[in-house]
């Protein structure tokens, strides 16, 4: 095990740890992307891949980076080099630290900016500005916000600036003591959210469109998205779980603690569509593709169903919360990294902030008044979307398998993780091998390189 010490605090306890990963893992990817993926995608056929994708490609990754963040404790970047140079290797490792970074603040710009219409969504909801809407209305009314660049921009300059608050407030005060409130917080809606859909939706409906596993709607290209939204919706690639790892306690068991960070996670996963479809199909909308399918299709449904307005509005209370909770997971990365060169935290985040800030507001353009700039048929808030999250994190999470499973000896990862070595020889192997190959594929297929053989 490593005696170093972070320089920025530590985790209280287990579930401190087991709230800020769980926190950072479930966000828009749970609650929009993967009930969206699923329907599309063979319903419980693409379910059970996605299961094998978790198990076979992100667990490995996810504990390869909380055993690479414990035992560097420090940045993912100054861990990257650290950790190098323990094993003799070369210190340009921490490159693998850097591409995170870069990847993070991408990410974020769009993410915030989604996150900035579900804010305002609650706003509306509250307000019922969408109650009795037909779908074309809110369909409409979803087009009128994202082309007006002012306001898109109050909403997404307000959600970084509470990411920012607490990211600035550091481990102990900011972030654990967020993730103590909104983590469970974001439980309780979600139970509650179930509950109304199951009550008031068309629940057999749903779990027909979701569950019933069809494996002639899986194709190739489904079985490479299930992979590629493992990776993401476990906040892999970009160093996240390193940070995390960096702050987890000696005592804790790594493997213990990703095991049930998966879970957790894909149980959110699973139980975010019975909020959606029931609602949905209850109402005959259609299932949108993208952004519409929350902020379009489903704001109808609300409109017309018993006390829709408050069930909506804490609908988007829950993606806010999950939105909220990753953001900060993606900042502290870089945060940390400016810290350790010696800046205060409040100015790097200020840094950090005016960076990230400054990209969504490219997004936010990107939108509206520069929605005719394209490149091969994409807007900028597409490109960002597909080059961090099909080309970066993809690319990341590689040189991770590829750092811990090579380069990192195995009696330095059996002092970090201490389990039998039975279990440390299976997970080697898995991360050396099969882990490489799973993500090469991913990588291939967002590069469009196999996209027509499959
Ligand atoms: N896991 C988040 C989601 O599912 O929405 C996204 C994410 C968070 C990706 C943090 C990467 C990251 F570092």
């Amino acid at each position: 095990m490593s005696e170093r010490k972070s320089i920025h605090g530590e985790w209280s306890s287990g579930m401190a740890f087991f709230l800020a990963a769980t926190g950072s893992a479930i966000g828009l990817g749970n609650i929009w992307r993967f009930p969206y993926l699923a329907g599309e995608n063979g319903g419980g056929a693409f379910i059970l891949v996605y299961l094998a994708c978790i198990v076979l490609i992100a667990l490995p990754i996810l504990i390869a980076e909380i055993t690479l963040g414990r035992r560097g404790r420090e940045s993912p970047l100054n861990t990257f080099r650290r950790l190098a140079l323990d094993e003799g290797r070369s210190r340009a490792w921490a490159g693998v630290g850097f591409i995170g970074m870069l990847s993070g603040i991408i990410i974020l710009s769009f993410y915030s900016v989604v996150a900035g219409w579900s804010l305002e969504y609650i706003w509306l909801s509250l307000r019922g500005a969408y109650q009795g809407a037909s779908a074309d209305r809110t369909d409409q009314l979803f087009s009128m916000l994202t082309s007006s660049p002012w306001q898109q921009m109050f909403w997404y300059t307000l959600f970084l600036a509470l990411t920012l608050i607490i990211v600035a407030r550091g481990v102990r005060k900011g972030l654990e003591r967020a993730v103590w409130i909104m983590v469970p917080l974001l439980f309780v809606l979600l139970a509650v959210l179930v509950a109304y859909a199951l009550v008031v939706g068309d629940a057999h409906a749903a779990i027909v469109y979701l569950y019933s596993v069809d494996f002639s709607r899986l194709s190739g290209h489904a079985v490479l998205l299930a992979m590629g939204h493992s990776f993401f919706t476990l906040s892999l690639g970009i160093g996240a779980m390193i940070v995390y790892g960096a702050y987890m306690p000696n005592r804790l068991s790594i493997m213990r603690a990703a095991i049930s960070v998966a879970v957790a996670d894909t149980v959110v996963a699973v139980l975010a569509g019975l909020a959606i479809f029931p609602l949905l199909f209850a109402r005959h909308l259609p299932v949108a593709q993208g952004p519409k399918l929350i902020f379009a299709s489903l704001p109808a449904a609300f409109g017309s169903l018993p006390f829709g307005f408050l069930f909506g509005a804490a609908f988007f209370a829950l993606l806010t919360l999950a939105a909220w909770t990753s953001a900060i997971s993606i900042i502290e990365p870089v945060v940390s990294w400016l810290v350790e060169l010696g800046w205060s935290r409040p100015r790097s985040v200020l840094a950090v902030g005016s960076v990230v800030w400054m990209s969504s507001m490219l997004i936010d353009f990107s939108l509206n008044v520069w929605s005719g700039i394209t490149w091969q048929g994409r807007t900028l808030f597409d490109l960002f979307n597909f080059v961090s999250s099909d080309i970066m994190l993809p690319l990341g999470g590689l040189l991770i398998a590829l750092f811990a499973g090579w380069v990192i000896s195995e009696r330095s990862l059996r002092q970090e993780l201490r389990m039998n070595r039975g279990a440390l020889r299976l997970w080697l192997w898995v991360l050396r091998y099969v882990t490489p190959v799973g993500v090469l594929l991913i990588f291939l297929n967002a590069l469009g390189l196999i996209r027509g053989a499959l």
